[in-house]
Order: C-alpha cells, then structure tokens, then sequence
C-alpha cells in the first residue's frame, strides 16, 4: 500500500477497502496527462514565485525521466499505489529526493485528477475528430462514384421512391457531420482548465491561473474552484456525443446487413471484413456490422450510468466521481474501434449495381411520378392518388409492372394518359428530374459533392 495521506492514521487501511478505494488499475491510463499538468504546474510554481528555478528544472527533469521510463517500458505503473497521482508523486522523489515533495504544493488531487481527466478527454476528442472525419472522406468519394447507381429508396422498409446510392450515402454524411462538429463544440465548451482550484476553495498560495491555462492550451482558467473540481458535464456531453454515432453507426450497420443478405445482395462485404461459420461451410457472416450494433448498448450504457452516478452528488469533490473514469474511458475506446472497422468495412465492400437498379425498378417506385403526371395534366392530386392505386392494383392482379401495363388499360382508367406516361415513370427519368437541393437528382447532389468538398477541406 502507498498512498499520500497516512499522517492523521493510527492503524493500516483494511487491504479490502484499500482496493475497492484504489483507482490505479484504470487512472494509469491517463499518465502522461498527470505529468504534462505537473510540469504546467511547476513552471507556474516558479514563474510566481512559490519555486526556485532550479527546483522547477530538477522537478521537471525527474518528471520527463519518469515519462520516458514509463514509455520504455523501464519503470512499471505498480498497483502497489492508490492512483496515478501517488504513483508519479512517489517516483519523483525516489529519483530527486525531497525537492520532489515540494511538487504538490498548491495543488490537491480533487483539481488535479479534474485536468487529468479534462486534458485525456481534449486528446481523444482531437482523435476521434481524426476518425470521424476519415469516415467523411471515404463517404464522399463514394458519394462520387454512385451518382448514378439506382437503388429504392424505402420507408417502413418498403419500397418507396427510386434514389441513388449517393443521395443514400448523403445522408450519413449529414449525420457524421454532425456528429463532427458535436465533438468540436464540446472541446470548445470544456476547454477552461480547472487547475488552481485546490481541494474545493482555491489556495492561499500566488497562483498564476491563467499561466497554467495557456502553458495546457487551454482557452482561459475555470470560474468556480467547487465547480472546477466537481463538473464531468463534459464527460456527459462526449459520452452522449458518442452515443449519437453509435446510433448512426448502428442504423448504417444494420442497412448494411439487410443490402449484405442473400435476399437482397445489393453488396458484397469484402472477405477481409466478414466471418465463417463452424458448421455451416456456406456462410459468410457481416459479424463486424453486427458487431458495431451491438456495442451501441455498452456505449449507450456509459451514458446512463455516468448520469446515474453524478445525480444528486452534493458539491464538491465525491469520491463517488471516481466512476467517471472507466465509463468513459470504455466507451471512447468502444467507439474509436467502431468507426475505424466501419470505415474499412465499406470502403472494401463490393456495390452490386445490377441488383440495386433491378430491385428500384420494381415495386412501384414510380406510382408517385404517374400521380405527378396526371396532376401535370390538371387533374387534382386526390384524384391522380385514386386514379394510380387503381392501376397499381391492376399491376399486382397480372402480376406487371407500371412500365409493362399496355396504354389501352392505362386509358380504361384515366383518359388523360397518353404515350408519353411510360417516359414520365422511367425509373431513371424519376430521379433525374428531382434536383431541388436535397433531392437525388443528378445536379442536385453534384451541388452538395461541391458542398461536401469544401466542409472537407476546411475541417482542422
Ligand atoms: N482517484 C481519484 C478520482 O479519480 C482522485 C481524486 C482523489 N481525491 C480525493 N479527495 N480522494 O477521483
């Protein structure tokens, strides 16, 4: 057992309660966080005056010398420490002595665990920006290439409207765009670096706040030292942010699966991305689509229980806060693993054009467009909707489609028709002729591609 505070204890903590108390086991994730806030303290310590110069540059030696160690391998994080804290604390003065011991001054584990986090948080959003916009990049060419392969469009998962599968894809795009731009409101709103807050009242000490904010990039100092050391709203804001493209994810997933199944084969998942069966030689599974649905609920789960537990915590630090580390940590690392995989999964998928186009032509995509042309025709839209399920009805009794229903039978419904019907519900002629902005029309998605390219170009 090491830990930092035994002077007011008379008797050993019960090695039960020191583990179930003990936060090594998962704050070791955050070391280099510790030690970059540390040597921001210590440079802030000299530059008002509570340090010598010397102590700041032997303390921040000592502080590196531990970094490297830890990275080479050459100094284990033990579990013989209650937390990170104690663990870099302990080693500094191992090396340097007891210049060490002056590393904590005007500083409590309540402000620092709160940076520790603040600054792990800022670091994986600034990579899950990475992903999500490498995800965007590969959504956009693809967006490129399938301008003009057709696909049905469905609501209710039945066939709808003709679409393209670029107009399709767009639609994710929106959603992780999004999504992007959620993670860089939450960095902008948590970026106040709450160091300098001390246990809960601030110090006696000189401190420099703003100093230490900008030697941690940070945009300014927090304004409440209770709320400094007592927020993890932006733990909230990532863990819902995340939960959000889970969500997108987890529907694009199972789309995926349904365009993957043998009824459908609008895709291909390449074999790199897909898994056998022990007993059934024949099948090749999507588990990696499967997969990123399914750890939609653990990310989701995260979410609540972070919310759980800070409900009703009085201010100001609770060890109760703990807990918002291995939630958060699990669901970062959940979704930076999704959107990687998914990203390889459709970039190498194989889009069977063929049988997209063959399924958007049947079904009735185009009833709506033989309504649109009656409704050309000066008959009112209620009517052309009656007029139109009639023949559909006509189509399923013999078993045809729109396109293939004779003009005599047309006529016998409705007299307005005319040779030209068969043009106006060419499933192509459908999609082409929808190029308000949003639509799946072949000038009206080459607007948003232009769009697209430019929002890409200027993302940081
Ligand atoms: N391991 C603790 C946490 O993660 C660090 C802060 C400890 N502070 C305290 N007053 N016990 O919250």
């Amino acid at each position: 057992m090491a830990q930092l505070w035994g002077g007011r204890f008379t008797k050993e903590t019960d090695q039960l309660v020191y583990n179930f108390n003990a936060s090594i086991s998962f704050d070791r994730k955050f070391y280099k966080q510790d030690i970059r806030g540390s040597i921001a303290h210590v440079t802030m310590l000299a530059a008002s005056g509570i340090l010598t110069d010397a102590e700041r540059d032997l303390i921040i030696e000592g502080l590196n010398g531990i970094l490297t160690d830890v990275e080479n391998g050459v100094l284990e994080i033990s579990s013989k420490y209650e937390d990170i804290h104690s663990f870099v604390e302990a080693n500094l003065i191992d090396r340097i002595g007891d210049t060490g011991k002056k590393l904590h001054t005007g500083r409590s584990r309540n402000d620092q665990v709160a940076l520790d986090m603040k600054l792990y948080v800022r670091d994986e959003i600034t990579e899950l920006k990475e992903l999500v916009k490498h995800l965007l990049t590969t959504l956009h060419g693809m967006m490129k290439e399938h301008i003009d392969t057709y696909m049905p469009g469905f609501t209710h998962l039945q066939k709808a409207q003709p679409i393209t599968l670029a107009h399709h894809l767009g639609a994710y795009m929106e959603m992780f765009k999004r999504d992007y731009e959620r993670l860089c409101d939450i960095y902008d709103r948590m970026n106040f670096c709450p160091l300098g807050s001390g246990a809960l009242a601030g110090t006696t000490y000189p401190l420099d706040r703003e100093l230490t904010a900008s030697l941690l990039d940070f945009s300014g100092p927090t304004l409440n030292s209770m709320d400094s050391v007592a927020d993890r709203d932006y733990c909230i804001e990532l863990l819902s942010a995340l939960s959000t493209i889970m969500m997108h994810l987890s529907r694009f997933s199972e789309e995926i699966i349904i365009w993957n199944s043998n009824e459908y084969r609008f895709v291909e998942l390449d074999d790199s991305y897909s898994t056998g069966s022990s007993i059934m030689p024949q099948k090749k599974n999507p588990d990696i689509a499967e997969l990123v649905r399914g750890k939609t609920g653990r990310v989701y789960g995260a979410l609540i229980s972070l919310l759980t537990t800070m409900k009703g915590i009085p201010l100001a630090y609770n060890k109760d806060m703990q807990e918002d580390k291995e939630f958060t940590f699990d669901a970062i690392d959940t979704v930076k693993g999704c959107i990687a995989l998914f990203t390889g999964m459709i970039s190498s998928m194989a889009v069977n054009k063929k049988n997209m186009e063959a399924s958007a032509k049947n079904g009735f995509t185009n009833a709506t467009d033989a309504a649109d042309y009656l409704v050309n025709h000066g008959v009112p839209f209620r009517d052309a909707h009656g007029i139109v399920g009639q023949l559909v009805l006509l189509c399923i009794e013999k078993d045809i489609s729109l396109d293939e229903l004779p003009l005599s039978e047309y006529k016998k419904i409705s007299p307005v028709f005319e040779e030209d019907i068969y043009t106006a519900i060419s499933m192509k002629e459908c999609v082409q002729k929808r190029n308000t902005l949003g639509a799946p029309g072949p000038n009206a998605i080459k607007k948003v591609i232009d769009i697209n390219e430019a929002y890409l170009a200027g993302l940081q």
